[in-house]
Formats: structure tokens, C-alpha cells, sequence
């Protein structure tokens, strides 16, 4: 019960408010909403990984049946060059600028037409000659054009004397791990259709945050952020492919002011693969000393990733390195090498899904080469500050998590040495790894209306992206307003309603629940002596507190159980459970399923996921979901995640983001089960059929078998 009497909403388990609307088809995703007298753009992209357009003919095209017209870089309008995102300037949004080419797959011209069928026939009769040149995109920490990267999240670390301190050390792993370029694949393929009127852009466009998007499109056209309107009513997933301004909000616009009509570009799913960012490769250098009772003593993580020379972009490893554990000594490195490949983007976990698979591997590997249990090496070195800033955390329940998972799953019946457990022709192992994930808030604004009938409108720019946010949010206003969810109108999903962050970085909700709070105390206060409707508005961006006393991070221990078939190579994830420690918890039955969603995604990390290039074309080879595997509801028979008790002290109701944290720590628990189950550590995502079967194949040859 809250002070007013009325049951809180905030932790209770309640279902999506549109669920029924979405299982029934009646909730519209932009491509769902009629729009009269639409055209259609079909996108056309460079099919050379570097290089300039020599000619585009378009005769044939523009004979076709019902055929607007062609957009390219000698017709297009022209885009502001310096518009960009958080990073700074990004190029690769001014699309049909110029005949250059910077990588396959970039967009490099829009047929429109009266029909999709039309456009998308009339776009392969499109003749572009091209004036190919050599490209690069074979990635490695050693590459020629390896720089530092930016600093734009911070200094990386360097603490106490790493050198003497490994040398001092008892046992020194130094080892090297990469994981592969990756792709979102929300379910959702990226679409817009927009429409100019009176001087104004209006937009549907399925993105991760409106009022983000409406800035970039305002700075990219040159014109007012107020004239630019940009809505995402239903968005089918993100994982950060939808943070960034989508060619096809650009192109929509660029086409809808050329022809005079509005346009929809709809992409497909080769396209999506093609031209909306990835995660970059990573190849990672770990060296981590230990003494002879486990106490680790040097960490240093060495961090490189690719990017594109068309933006910046930070795919931050490290982060465990300076949070986890306690040492003597710790340096962080991160390198970027610029290569001919689409430029990168955050992407489900950034940063902590790589780095905690390299990093809580090695950690892993330490317990092994000193026989200690790797639960216990975890426990042991907790630190009780942050080990490099040395404030203290504003909560860290990591220890409760790793104890209490420990507990549910039977880890204290593990025998530790590696490949002994077996079933038949199956290896069976398992694994843990901790992780951390940043958490805190953006700055958002929110308005709230007592109406006169007793209800209260909520207005906020959040995105729902299919995590529940909205229902999470209707939760949050109700308790703060002390009345029933019932009462609540919520509208979310438009750049119009004002400043927000949108869905990423695991903010989105914390953010927006900050800004309902303290708009709803706002109200209250001006309702006392007011006659209906009262309407308050708070902007959060003084309120939040960009220098805290404390590190803000959540945590998860994630246990996993794998079998492995040593002829066929085929890694079966049998368990996966994550205990994690999330702040107070808005609805536990949407955060445990997008805590298990989160899992599921490094599941896929782990075993499947692998976006190749062919190295003579630079061409992804993998550009749909024939090549690109993701899991599959087969892939994961026996699958948990629960909370353990936490209040975010920094927030005024206790909450902190869940996003991003179920898919960060899993990747390492199930390579760490693999190396048990079977003996190989697996340095390289992901665990593939061939990498086992070769590991295998290397353990049955006599030179080989001091593996483990
Ligand atoms: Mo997230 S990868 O910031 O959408």
C-alpha cells in the first residue's frame, strides 16, 4: 500500500497493457498505418566495399510501370555533413551526398514508385557502374591503423604497478579472445514513412527514440527541431539497431520533399543485415596474475575493436576490468582500427557482452591453472570500493547473487576438474560468470493532466521497443500519483511530446520513471488549490546528478549447464540461470522476461551468431537468418532468471535499468561450462559445430592432450 491507501503498482507482475492488441494484430507498427496517396522507396546499395560510382543508368528503371522516380547523389538534396549523434559528427547518415563508397551495403540510391512490387522490380533494373578500389577489412589488434579510442565514456584505467605485480604473481594468464562482427536482428526490420507539410517533416519511423531521432533529422535538413514530428507508436525490437537515424527515416524524407507525396521505405531483412550498423569484431588481450591462495594481484585488459572512418563509436570491453574484483594493480586499454566495413553501432549490451566473455573467461581460466573453484576465486577478490576510482558502490548485491544462484542451481555438488561428467556419448559441464552493467539517468520530461473526469494524462517521449516500458511506466505514474493504474492515460512514442532519451543504454525506463515522479509531485503540489484540469511539467536535466559520490552499476551471476557431443561438435545449453541484482524491480514478470530474452541473446553470442565477410569482396556473406543463425525456442529447454533484493539509492524510487544486464554475463558462464564440459577453452565466438569438432579432434592427438 502507498501513503494514499491504494495498492502500489511498482512491484506487482502484471501483463503487457497491449498485449492483446499485439497477439491480435489490432496494435499498428509504422509499416501497419495507412497513409493516403503513399509511394513506395526501394533502396538501392554499393555492392563494392570501397570504391566511387562511376554511372548510374537508370533508363530501364524509369520505364517501368509505375515508376516515380530515382534518387541519387546527382539529384538528392543536400544534408547537413556535420550532423551526428552522441559520438559527434557522423557521415554515414548524409546518404546520397557524393559517389563515394565506404563500405557494402551503402545506400546509394531510393527508386520510388507507386507500389513496393514496383519499386523493388524497377530497382534491379538500376545499372550502376562502379570504379572499385582496394578495401581493408581483415580486422585484428595488430592492424597497421590501430588508434586509441575515444575517451568519450572516460579515461581507462591504470593503477599501481602492473608489471611488478604480474611478475610477482604465482600464476599469469595471458591469453587472447574474439568475438565476430554481430547483428542485431530485431524482429521488426527497420521502416519509415514520411510526409512534408507546410515546411514540416512528419515521420513514422521504428526507432528506439523519437525525440532523439527528431534531432538528428532536424540538424541532418537543416531545419528547426520543432518542425521535425516523429512518432514510434509500436517498435518490434532494437537492441540498439534503432538507436542510431535509420537510412530509412532519411530516405523516406529525402523523397517524400522530392516527389511531393509521402513515401514509405520498408527494409528487408538482407538489407537490414546490409545497412543498419552491427557490433563490431573484437580481439582482446587478457593478462591476469594471481597469487598461490587466489588473490589476484595484476589486470590488465587490452581491448581493440573495428569501426568505420564515416563515425565514431565506442565498444567499451573494459567495463569489467575496473568493476569486478579487487587488484593491486589494474590497466584498461581500448583501440579502434578503422576498416571498409558499416559503421558499428551499440548493440544489445555494448561493450559488456564482449568484454565479459573475454574477461570472466580468463578470470576462469585463473581458477583453472590454480585449482580453485571459480566460484570461490570470484568470491574471494570483492572488492569493497571501486577498484580503480576508489568511491564507494551505491549498491552491489553481486556476492548475494553469486551465493544465492550458486545455491538454487547445485553448485556445491560440482566436481571441478573438466571433462569428467558424462551422459552417454555427451560431455556435461558447467560454468558461472559475474558481470556489471553502468546504470543511471538521463535527463527526460514528462507532463502530466489531472483531468476533470478524474483521470490523469501522462505524456512522456519514451519508447516502448517491446520490453513493457509502457506498462512499466503506467505503474510508476499510478504509485506516484497515488491512484489506480486504471486512472492512467499514458502516450509515449512521439518526438512532440518533448527531451528523452529514448530506449537504450538500459535508461530508457529509469529515466522516464524519474521524470513521471517528479512531474506527478509537481502535480500534487498545484492540485491542492486548483480547479481541473491542472497540467504540470517537470524536465529532469538540472536533477540528475552527473558527478555522484558512488558507482552506479547493476550486477548478475549467470550459471549455465551444457552437454557437448564431441563427434558432432553440437553445444546444448540444458540450464541457464541468472540471478541478478537490478535495483527495486518496477514488474517482475515483464523484467524476468526480458532478463530471459537478454540470456537468450548471449546464448546466440555464445554458440551461433557470426556475421562473415567474403575478404575478396568485403561483402557480408551472412545477410540473412539462412547464414546469420540465431537461437531458436529449441535452443533453450530450461531457462531462469530471478531478482535479488536491491533499492538503487541514487534513484528516488530505488530503480535501476534491466536492459542490456540478462544478455551481458552469459556468453562467459556457457564458454566457461563448454572448457568444463569438454577441457578446450573456446577463445573465439562463437562455439561452433567446427571449432568443437577440431578442438576434439586436437584432444584425441597425443601432443595435444595437456589441454586441460
Ligand atoms: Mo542499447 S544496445 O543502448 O539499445
Amino acid at each position: 500500500m502507498n501513503p494514499d491507501g491504494i495498492t502500489a503498482a511498482v512491484g506487482e507482475s502484471r501483463p503487457r497493457v497491449e498485449g492483446r492488441r499485439k497477439v491480435t494484430g489490432s496494435a499498428h507498427y509504422v509499416a501497419d498505418v495507412p497513409v493516403p496517396d503513399l509511394a513506395h522507396g526501394w533502396m538501392v546499395t554499393a555492392t563494392v566495399s570501397r570504391g566511387r560510382i562511376r554511372d548510374i543508368d537508370a533508363t530501364d528503371t524509369l520505364a517501368q510501370p509505375g515508376v516515380l522516380g530515382v534518387l541519387d547523389h546527382r539529384n538528392a538534396r543536400r544534408l547537413n555533413p556535420d550532423a551526428g549523434s552522441y559520438f559527434g559528427p557522423d557521415r554515414s547518415l548524409s546518404l546520397l551526398q557524393d559517389e563515394v563508397i565506404a563500405y557494402a551495403g551503402r545506400p546509394i540510391a531510393l527508386v520510388v514508385a507507386e507500389t513496393p512490387e514496383q519499386a523493388r522490380a524497377a530497382a534491379a533494373m538500376l545499372r550502376v557502374a562502379y570504379d572499385a578500389e582496394p578495401h581493408d577489412i581483415e580486422f585484428s589488434m595488430n592492424h597497421p591503423a590501430v588508434r586509441p579510442a575515444s575517451t568519450l565514456f572516460g579515461p581507462e584505467a591504470d593503477t599501481g604497478d602492473l608489471e611488478a605485480e604480474l611478475a610477482a604473481s604465482t600464476v599469469v594468464v595471458d591469453e587472447v579472445y574474439r568475438t565476430p562482427e554481430e547483428n542485431h536482428s530485431a524482429m521488426e526490420p527497420h521502416v519509415a514513412t514520411a510526409w512534408w507539410e507546410d515546411g514540416h517533416l512528419h515521420a513514422l519511423d521504428s526507432n528506439q527514440g523519437p525525440f532523439t531521432i527528431s534531432q538528428v533529422m532536424a540538424s541532418l535538413f537543416f531545419i528547426d527541431r520543432d518542425r521535425v514530428h516523429i512518432r514510434a507508436e509500436h517498435v518490434g525490437g532494437g537492441f540498439g539497431g534503432k538507436t542510431i537515424c535509420g537510412a530509412q527515416i532519411i530516405l523516406a524524407a529525402m523523397a517524400a520533399e522530392h516527389f511531393e507525396r509521402p513515401v514509405r521505405v520498408a527494409l528487408t531483412r538482407r538489407q537490414v543485415f546490409l545497412a543498419t550498423g552491427s557490433r563490431p569484431p573484437t580481439e582482446q588481450r587478457v593478462r591476469i596474475g594471481a597469487d598461490a591462495g587466489g588473490r589476484l594481484r595484476a589486470i590488465h585488459h587490452h581491448a581493440a575493436f573495428a569501426l568505420s572512418p564515416l563515425s565514431e563509436y565506442i565498444e567499451w570491453c573494459t567495463e569489467q576490468a575496473r568493476t569486478l574484483y579487487a587488484a593491486p594493480a589494474i590497466r584498461t586499454e581500448l583501440s579502434a582500427v578503422p576498416l571498409d566495413i558499416l559503421p558499428p553501432c551499440s548493440m544489445r549490451g555494448p561493450g559488456a557482452a564482449p568484454g565479459s566473455f573475454a574477461f570472466e573467461s580468463a578470470v576462469d581460466e585463473v581458477a583453472e591453472r590454480l585449482r580453485i573453484d571459480p566460484l570461490r576465486l570470484r568470491l574471494l577478490n570483492q572488492p569493497v570500493v571501486a577498484p580503480v576510482s576508489g568511491r564507494p558502490f551505491s549498491t552491489r548485491r553481486l556476492v548475494t547473487c553469486l551465493q544465492e544462484g550458486a545455491r538454487r542451481f547445485g553448485w556445491a555438488q560440482r566436481d571441478p576438474r573438466p571433462r569428467v561428467r558424462r551422459e552417454g556419448n555427451l560431455l556435461v559441464g558447467t560454468g558461472v560468470a559475474a558481470v556489471a552493467f553502468m546504470a543511471g539517468a538521463f535527463p527526460a520530461s514528462a507532463t502530466i493532466t489531472a483531468e476533470a473526469d478524474g483521470t490523469f494524462s501522462v505524456r512522456i517521449g519514451a519508447c516502448d521497443i517491446g520490453t513493457g516500458a509502457r506498462t512499466a511506466l503506467i505503474a510508476v505514474a499510478a504509485d506516484a500519483l497515488g491512484v489506480g493504474t486504471e486512472q492512467i492515460h499514458l502516450y509515449i512514442g512521439d518526438s512532440d511530446i518533448g527531451p528523452n532519451p529514448g530506449a537504450g543504454g538500459s535508461r530508457g525506463t529509469t529515466s522516464c520513471a524519474f521524470a513521471i515522479t517528479e512531474t506527478a509531485k509537481a502535480l500534487r503540489e498545484k492540485l491542492a488549490d486548483a480547479d481541473l484540469p491542472v497540467t504540470a511539467s517537470v524536465d529532469t536535466t538540472p536533477l540528475i546528478n552527473w558527478q555522484p559520490g558512488e558507482e552506479r552499476y547493476t550486477y548478475s551471476a549467470v550459471f549455465a549447464e551444457v552437454t557437448v557431443d564431441p563427434a558432432t561438435g553440437e553445444v546444448r545449453v540444458r540450464r541457464l540461470l541468472g540471478m541478478f541484482a537490478v535495483g527495486r524491480v518496477i514488474n517482475p514478470l515483464l523484467a524476468r522476461s526480458q532478463l530471459i530474452g537478454g540470456m537468450i541473446g548471449g546464448l546466440s553470442m555464445a554458440l551461433h551468431e557470426e556475421e562473415v565477410r567474403d575478404p575478396v569482396t568485403g561483402r557480408l556473406v551472412t545477410a540473412d537468418f539462412a547464414g546469420y543463425h540465431i537461437s531458436a525456442h529449441a535452443d533453450v529447454p530450461d531457462i531462469e532468471a530471478d531478482f535479488v533484493a536491491d533499492y538503487e539509492p541514487q534513484d528516488p524510487s530505488g530503480f535501476n535499468g534491466l536492459g542490456e544486464i540478462g544478455n551481458a554475463g552469459t556468453a562467459a558462464a556457457i564458454a566457461n561450462a563448454v572448457w568444463h564440459a569438454t577441457g578446450t577453452r573456446h577463445r573465439d565466438l562463437p562455439i561452433s559445430l567446427g571449432r568443437v569438432i577440431e578442438a576434439a579432434a586436437a584432444q584425441d592427438r597425443p601432443e595435444a592432450v595437456s589441454v586441460a
